[in-house]
């Protein structure tokens, strides 16, 4: 048995040759393991010792699967047209003034644009019209004409006809908006807008996805009294906000939970909160009525494996946000965005997206055409209802 002979001699004598081939390769080992390890060391202590700490989420109001919509366009793009290439940085709101037939949008470049539409594409007009200085997001009209503008930067402000540009709330409750988000507006004249955030600002949006903590607000502006109220606070990043048709309530999504909600601003339940849809198959953005039974919800992306993980695991955000504030870079990628369209009881019908698409944040019907804005696209997606109309799968 030669080899148990070599072991007992080699405790009896250490300058043994094949115990000095051992000690190389177990050193050789030490090294190759400790090469290996010290990566995964390094990043376990920058993950204890980063402040950043992610919350868990309600996920029992997360679990259910969504609901599908039985009328889908799952490759919107091959049927759409791009508006005024070039003119947008992220056209991220769209309204429309029937009375004049133009469509106005907020642009990353801090310009609220005017564009006339026109049947032919390549004929689309795009007027840079007024700059808020900040970045307006969500629009929406005003009794007198006015365009009413969520300005992620500088609050909710009041653009006149002429482009006079006025502020009208930039906080409530000694808080500060930090990402003034989405508006609408009652036909009584109040103003109801969101504020997705009072932590973070709109270049900080990963950061307060990724710790799941409810910053965001849902709020009124009274144009009469000029008094700004909170109606909701707590809410998980507050985004597109609609008032019903019947005036009664409001429909505001929460992205980060997926979830659109009712608040009652007239009758008996004002003042309560009730449930509009809960588990969407993506993550909302704004929220449009089209004067026809419906609301169109944009949605950023759908429910990838990334989202899916990072709701239930808080490390999977925390990992997320030191890497993205390491690397600049962003770790998931969004994909199928597009929009929902729902009717009153928030039960879907048509879904309508694409593969290529993503980060698209608002959805608007006028007359037979889907209007889509995005947070980044140079351009505003159309699509003909008539001819590209989601249909039932087969
Ligand atoms: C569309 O553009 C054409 C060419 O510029 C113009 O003649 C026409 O009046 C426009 N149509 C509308 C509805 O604006
Ligand atoms: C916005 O400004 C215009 C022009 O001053 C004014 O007529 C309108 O009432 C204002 N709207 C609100 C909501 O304050």
């Amino acid at each position: 048995m030669p080899d148990s002979k070599d072991s007992a001699s080699s405790v009896k004598a250490p300058t043994d040759p094949y115990s000095t081939l051992n000690s190389e390769r177990r050193s050789r080992a030490l090294v190759l393991f400790l090469s290996l390890m010290l990566p995964v060391i390094a990043a376990i202590v920058v993950y204890h010792l980063d402040s950043f700490d992610a919350a868990p989420m309600p996920l029992h109001e997360l679990s259910q699967p969504p609901e599908p919509a039985l009328l889908r366009n799952d490759r919107m793009l091959l049927g759409a047209e791009l508006l005024g290439v070039g003119k947008f940085q992220g056209p991220e709101d769209i309204v429309y003034d029937s009375r004049s037939e133009v469509i106005y949008t907020g642009s990353g470049d801090g310009w609220i644009k005017r564009v006339w539409l026109n049947e032919s594409a390549s004929d689309t007009v795009v007027e840079n019209w007024v700059r808020t200085g900040g970045r307006p997001l969500g629009l929406a009209l005003g009794l007198n004409t006015e365009v009413i503008v969520a300005d992620a930067y500088k609050g909710l402000l009041n653009i006149s006809r002429d482009g006079a540009i006025e502020l009208l709330a930039d906080g409530a409750e000694d808080l500060k908006f930090k990402l003034t988000d989405d508006v609408d507006v009652a036909e009584d004249g109040m103003i109801y807008f969101t504020d997705a955030s009072h932590k973070y600002s709109l270049n900080e949006v990963r950061q307060d996805l990724f710790e799941g903590r409810p910053y965001g607000r849902l709020i009124s502006f009274d144009p009469v009294s000029k008094r700004t109220e909170v109606l909701l606070s707590d809410l998980y990043f507050a985004n597109g906000i609609a008032v019903s048709p019947d005036q009664d309530y409001l429909v505001f999504c929460e992205t980060t939970m997926r979830r659109c909600r009712k608040y009652y601003i007239k009758g008996i339940k004002k003042g309560n909160v009730e449930k509009f849809m809960d588990n969407l198959p993506g993550m909302p953005d704004n929220i449009r009525y089209d004067g026809e039974g419906h609301y169109w919800i944009a949605l950023g992306t759908e429910n990838t494996l990334f989202w899916d993980l990072a709701f239930k695991y808080p490390l999977v955000r925390k990992t997320a946000a030191i890497i993205e504030r390491l690397t600049g870079r962003r770790v998931s990628t969004e994909k199928n965005g597009g929009v929902l369209a729902v009717d009153m009881d928030g039960k879907p019908v048509a879904q309508y997206q694409d593969v290529e698409l993503n980060l698209v944040s608002t959805g608007i019907k006028i007359k037979n055409y889907l209007y889509c804005g995005s947070v980044f696209y140079p351009y505003i997606i159309r699509l003909n209802l008539d001819q590209h109309a989601a249909q039932a799968r087969s």
